[in-house]
C-alpha cells in the first residue's frame, strides 16, 4: 500500500518536474532587432535569391517566421511609437493630421508622451538592465534643451546610444537632400521672383516708363538677402544641428561619421550584452541601415548583386549575426528571445536620378513605406527561442509590431497597464502552436491620422480578408486615394540626389 503510494508521489513528482521543464523557462533576456525600411521581399529567407541575408535566415530555421506580420504603421515615428507601447499610434497621439507623420528635426518639440508605458519601462521596474542602440525616431525634449522628456532615458531605456532623430540624406556630404523640393518651393523660387521684379522694375525705371522709388528697390534686395541667408544658414547648419550621435544624454559624434558607423554601434550592442550577461537584459537594436543616406564600411561596400542598397542590407545582416553570436559565445541563446522585424516595408521611390534603386524590395506585395498597400505594411516577423519556440516553423496568422509589448511583458512577469487600451496580442499561444488563431479579428490601417483600411479576419473562417473602409462608409474611391495620397507625400519626400 505505502508502496504504491511511494511510487504514486514519485511519478507525480516526475510528472511536475517535466512539466516545469516543458514550460517556458521564465524571464528570458530580450533582443529585439529593428531594421529600418527593409522590406519583406529582401531577406533570403522570405524569397530573395539574390541579396545575402544568412543571419536573418538562420533566425528563420532556428524559430518561428510569421508571413503574416504586419507594421502598426507604414511611417518610421508612429510605427515605432506602436511597437513601443503596444497601442496604435493614434491612442498616443503619434499620428499626424498634416502631410509630414515623422521627425524631422532634432530640435522640434514632441515625441512619445510621458503618460505612454513602453516595454522598456516595464522591464526596468521588473528589473531588467535595458538599452535601445541605434535610432530612437521618437521626439527627444519639450520645452527647452534640458528636459529630455521624450528621450529613450525618459521611457525605461538605462542605456541609449545612437540618432535621436533618423538617418537621412542630408547627413552624408554627397548622399543628396530630402529638402530640396522644400527648399526649391520655399527659397529658389520666391528668389528667382525677386531678381525678376528687380531687373524688370529697374527696366522700367531706366526706360523712364514708371517712376520706381529706390525704397522700393531696398526692400526687396533686402528680402531677396533675407531668403538667400535663409538658404545659406541651412546649408551650413542643417547637417551639424540634426545629425549626431548621443550616448545617454550627451552628444557624442557632431556630425555623425559614417565611417564604421554599424561596426560602432554593433561593437556597442555586443559589450551591453557582454557587461549583462549574468542578469536579465532587454536589447533593442534599432538599425540605422537601410534607410537612406546608405551606406557601407569597406568590407561590404561594392560586395553585393544590389548596388548601394544591397551593400547596406548585407552589413545589416552582418551585424544581427554579430549579436547571435556573442549570445552563443556568452551560452545565452537558450535563454534569450531574439526578435527580427522592420518598421515598414521598403521605400520603393527611392530611386536616384541616375536610376539607382536606393529602396528595397517589398516581393509580390503592391505598394511601399508611406502606404498602406500591403508593401507598405507587411514585414518580416521572425521570433526564435530554442528549446521555447518550435524551429523552422512558418505562421500565416496575422500578427501585429504591437504584439510585442504585451507578449514582451508577459515573459519578463510584468503585469500589463490596466488604465489604458493595449492593442497588441501576446504572441506565445500562437508560437508555440497551443492556439491556431491569431486572437485579432480587427485590425485597423492608419496612415497618419486617417483610417485607410480594416483588416478582418473573421473568426470562423480560415483566412484574413482585407476591406477598405471607403466602401464600406458608402464613400467613393477617390476619398480612399486621397488619404492614401496624404500618407505617400509625407515618405515620397524629395527623394533627388
Ligand atoms: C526646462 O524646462 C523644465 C520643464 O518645464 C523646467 O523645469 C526647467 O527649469 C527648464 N530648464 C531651463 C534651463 O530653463
Ligand atoms: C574601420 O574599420 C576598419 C577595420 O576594422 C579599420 O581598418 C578602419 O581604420 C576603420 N575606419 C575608421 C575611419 O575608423
Ligand atoms: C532581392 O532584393 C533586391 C534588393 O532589394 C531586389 O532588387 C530584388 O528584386 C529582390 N529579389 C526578389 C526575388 O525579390
Ligand atoms: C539549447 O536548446 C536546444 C533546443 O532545445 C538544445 O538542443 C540545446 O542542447 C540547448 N543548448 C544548451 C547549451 O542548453
Amino acid at each position: 500500500m505505502s508502496k504504491s503510494r511511494t511510487m504514486r508521489r514519485l511519478l507525480l513528482l516526475l510528472l511536475g518536474l517535466w512539466e516545469a521543464q516543458s514550460r517556458a523557462p521564465s524571464r528570458p533576456n530580450f533582443v529585439l532587432i529593428v531594421a529600418d525600411d527593409l522590406g519583406i521581399g529582401d531577406p533570403g529567407c522570405y524569397g530573395n535569391k539574390t541579396l545575402r541575408t544568412p543571419n536573418i535566415d538562420r533566425l528563420a530555421e532556428e524559430g518561428v517566421k510569421l508571413t503574416q506580420h504586419l507594421a502598426a504603421s507604414p511611417l518610421c515615428t508612429p510605427s515605432r511609437a506602436a511597437f513601443m507601447t503596444g497601442r496604435y499610434p493614434v491612442r498616443s497621439g503619434m499620428a499626424s493630421q498634416t502631410r509630414i507623420g515623422v521627425f524631422l528635426f532634432s530640435a522640434s518639440s514632441g515625441g512619445l508622451p510621458n503618460t505612454e508605458v513602453t516595454f522598456a519601462r516595464l522591464l526596468k521596474d521588473q528589473g531588467y538592465a535595458t538599452a535601445l542602440i541605434g535610432k530612437w525616431h521618437l521626439g527627444t525634449h519639450c520645452h527647452n534643451n534640458t528636459d529630455f522628456c521624450h528621450h529613450p532615458s525618459s521611457h525605461g531605456f538605462d542605456y541609449f546610444h545612437g540618432l535621436p532623430v533618423t538617418n537621412l540624406r542630408d547627413c552624408k556630404p554627397g548622399a543628396g537632400s530630402v529638402f530640396t523640393q522644400a527648399v526649391r518651393v520655399l527659397v529658389l523660387a520666391p528668389l528667382q521672383a525677386l531678381a525678376l521684379a528687380l531687373v524688370t522694375l529697374g527696366a522700367l525705371r531706366w526706360l523712364g516708363l514708371l517712376p520706381v522709388p529706390g525704397v522700393v528697390f531696398l526692400v526687396l534686395l533686402l528680402l531677396a538677402a533675407a531668403l538667400l541667408g535663409l538658404l545659406l544658414c541651412f546649408l551650413h547648419f542643417f547637417r551639424p544641428l540634426n545629425c549626431f550621435l548621443m550616448r545617454g544624454r550627451a552628444v557624442s559624434q557632431q556630425p555623425l561619421s559614417y565611417d564604421n558607423l554599424t561596426q560602432r554601434l554593433t561593437a556597442d550592442a555586443a559589450r551591453f550584452i557582454r557587461r549583462n550577461a549574468e542578469r536579465p537584459f532587454l536589447l533593442v537594436f534599432s538599425c540605422i541601415q537601410v534607410h537612406t543616406a546608405l551606406y557601407a564600411s569597406k568590407d561590404f561596400a561594392g560586395k553585393s548583386k544590389h548596388g548601394a542598397y544591397g551593400d547596406a542590407a548585407e552589413e545589416m545582416d552582418w551585424g544581427v549575426g554579430q549579436l547571435l553570436n556573442v549570445l552563443e559565445e556568452l551560452q545565452l541563446t537558450n535563454n534569450t528571445l531574439v526578435y527580427f522585424t522592420s518598421d515598414q516595408g521598403a521605400h520603393v521611390e527611392e530611386v536616384t536620378p541616375k536610376g539607382e534603386r536606393h529602396g528595397g524590395s517589398n516581393g509580390i506585395f503592391k505598394g511601399g513605406k508611406g502606404n498602406n498597400w500591403e508593401g507598405g505594411i507587411r514585414v518580416p516577423g521572425l521570433l526564435r527561442w530554442p528549446g521555447v519556440l518550435p524551429a523552422g516553423v512558418e505562421i500565416a496568422e496575422p500578427t501585429s509590431n504591437m504584439d510585442v509589448f504585451p507578449t514582451v511583458a508577459k515573459l519578463a512577469g510584468s503585469p500589463l497597464p490596466e488604465d489604458r487600451i493595449i492593442d497588441g496580442r501576446d504572441l506565445m499561444p500562437l508560437l508555440r502552436g497551443e492556439t491556431q488563431r491569431s486572437e485579432h479579428e480587427f485590425l485597423f490601417h492608419y496612415c497618419n491620422f486617417y483610417l485607410n483600411a480594416v483588416r478582418w479576419h473573421p473568426p470562423n473562417r480560415d483566412h484574413a480578408q482585407s476591406t477598405s473602409i471607403g466602401r464600406n462608409e458608402g464613400r467613393s474611391e477617390g476619398a480612399i486615394r486621397t488619404h492614401h495620397s496624404v500618407c505617400k507625400a509625407v515618405a515620397a519626400m524629395p527623394v533627388n540626389i
